[in-house]
């Protein structure tokens, strides 16, 4: 008989909450009553910690046992309290000393034989104990590397249940395993492969000195995938607070590599155009799973082949787009998702995917292939170009390209002048809202902008166009280093939207 409580840890989306595991052992015919709130996983977990305490040594109180989850008004998915519910009720049944973790979060699945198995999302966990003022954590050993990416709490591994009962009778330890150096992230793709392609070197380069949205046309191997995929390392790496929003995401999902670090260089996912919208923007049964948009978050979503996409999984990418998080609406209960990324995006130019000279596809083919990028989604890509295919000479006669190196550090200056102009508002180019370039100190002169005033004149821009468009040309004096955009960089600009304008 007795009553015991062990703290844990319940996420919603990448938010954690401590919550308490607290049991209660009264007289009467020996039953096992879960409450607060738990899923279907939660009510497997009966079964799942009683066999565990069995197979541990312990014997399992033959009382009427009732286990609580607090506060009950939160949602609680998935198995990573078993073990503090297994703790509570041999605490409350069994006089199972548990002072040792008073200032401790428990996490961990239980496996049938009393192992403890790692669970999703131990980094945005540990990172909610320690905010609220918890001062350890005994995590699976396979979680411990992700769980000491968080200062200040004291992380100690529980291999089984049976150890830890060895512990807190004092006759066992913890582990404590080393976490060697992490594991460091591989170099990233080297811009310096792409040879010639200027103009699609100069895209990308925009893209990430103004954190703009691109699309790219052209014949196959063009090297639009090869660009695609050596944005990230022209890309400023995260800082802190970045980093640890992209790496929980990672941890929620499950995808992030035993021993790894935080995630410093901005992530690129590149999901198969067959995959499905569930892939795409997350979702799945119990803790949602993030998806290809959220694993995104703060670095690139590449969409290679965009035109072959189901266009509902196209259409799920516009409210993260303008809102920068994904809400997931299930029968359970809305989970919601950070999910700011830049978008890249990459097609042919007919569905034969032939070079232009054999392409013998009647025009409205190729029209309604590309026809399928629908407009609310291409109005907010601001650069959106074709790119021709490689000369013969750029690869054989060996030109000196510039390295990821040299470009990034380009990048990097060209961000910093940005994010000033545009402080409070943005931290860059393609972000600063339109009220803020319109502001009269923003205001480009009418002569600089008479390019793109004779676009819209002709009817061939729109006004949301004619911002974006504005939006590129900052980029251009960003990189270049001038102070504003001159009538060039405007010229330019709108030559690096023509597509939309068609
Ligand atoms: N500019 C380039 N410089 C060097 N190699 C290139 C270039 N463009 C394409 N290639 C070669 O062609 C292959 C296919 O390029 P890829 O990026 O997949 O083209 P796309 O996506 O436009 O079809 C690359 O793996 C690379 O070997
Ligand atoms: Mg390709
Ligand atoms: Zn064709």
């Amino acid at each position: 008989m007795g009553y015991a409580q062990v703290r844990s840890v319940a996420l919603s989306g990448v938010v954690g909450e401590v919550i308490v595991v607290e049991a209660d052992v009264a007289p009467g015919l020996p039953s096992l009553v879960v409450s607060g709130l738990p899923d279907a996983a939660l009510s497997e977990a009966r079964d799942r910690i009683r066999a565990a305490v069995h197979n541990s040594g312990a014997s399992w109180p033959q009382q009427r046992i009732t286990v609580n989850l607090l506060p009950a008004h939160l949602r609680k998915h998935g198995s990573g309290f078993d073990t503090a519910m297994a703790l509570a009720v041999l605490a409350a049944g069994a006089g199972l000393p548990i002072g040792r973790l008073v200032d401790a979060v428990v996490l961990g699945e239980l496996g049938l034989d009393g192992t403890v198995r790692p669970v999703r999302g131990v980094l945005p966990a540990v990172l909610a104990a320690s905010r609220a003022g918890v001062g350890a954590a005994v995590v699976p050993p396979a979680n411990v590397a992700e769980a000491r990416l968080v200062p200040g709490v004291e992380v100690r591994a529980a291999d089984s249940l049976g150890r830890i009962i060895g512990y807190l009778h004092g006759a066992e330890r913890l582990l404590d395993p080393v976490s060697g150096a992490s594991v460091p992230e591989p170099p990233p793709l080297d811009l310096a492969d792409v040879l010639g392609q200027e103009r699609g070197r100069r895209v990308i380069e925009l893209a990430a000195a103004g954190r703009h949205h691109v699309a790219m046309f052209g014949p196959p191997g063009a090297g639009k995938t090869m660009l695609a995929h050596r944005l990230p390392g022209i890309l400023p790496p995260l800082g802190d607070e970045e980093a640890i929003e992209a790496t929980a995401l990672h941890s929620v999902a499950g995808t992030l590599p035993p021993g790894s670090g935080l995630i410093r260089r901005p992530p690129l996912q590149s999901p198969h155009h067959t995959a499905s919208v569930a892939a795409l923007v997350g979702g799945g049964s119990g803790l949602a799973r993030p998806g290809a948009i959220s694993l995104a978050h703060n670095g690139v979503l590449f969409l290679d082949e965009c035109a072959e996409f189901q266009p509902g999984a196209l259409d799920a990418l516009r409210e993260p787009l303008e809102e920068g998080r994904i809400r997931l609406r299930r029968a359970s209960g809305e989970t919601v998702y950070p999910a700011r990324m830049q978008l890249v995006m990459a097609a042919n130019l007919c569905p034969c995917a032939r070079p232009p000279h054999l392409c013998q596809c009647p025009s409205v083919v190729r029209r309604r292939y590309l026809g399928r990028l629908s407009g609310p989604l291409m109005d907010r890509i601001d650069l959106q170009v074709d790119l021709d295919p490689v000369r013969s000479a750029a690869l054989v006669d060996t030109e000196i390209v510039e390295s990821s190196e040299v470009v990034a550090k380009r990048v990097a200056e060209a961000r910093g002048i940005a994010a000033e102009r545009w402080k409070p508002w943005a931290g860059a180019n393609a972000e600063a809202p339109g009220h803020v370039i319109r502001h009269h100190r923003m205001r480009l002169p009418r002569s600089v902008l008479h390019p793109l005033v004779r676009a819209v004149d002709r009817g061939r821009m729109s006004a949301r166009g004619f911002e974006r468009c504005v939006r590129v040309a900052w980029t251009m004096a960003d990189l270049d280093g001038r102070s504003a955009p001159d009538t060039g960089d405007v010229a330019e600009a709108l030559q690096m939207r023509s597509r939309s304008s068609r």
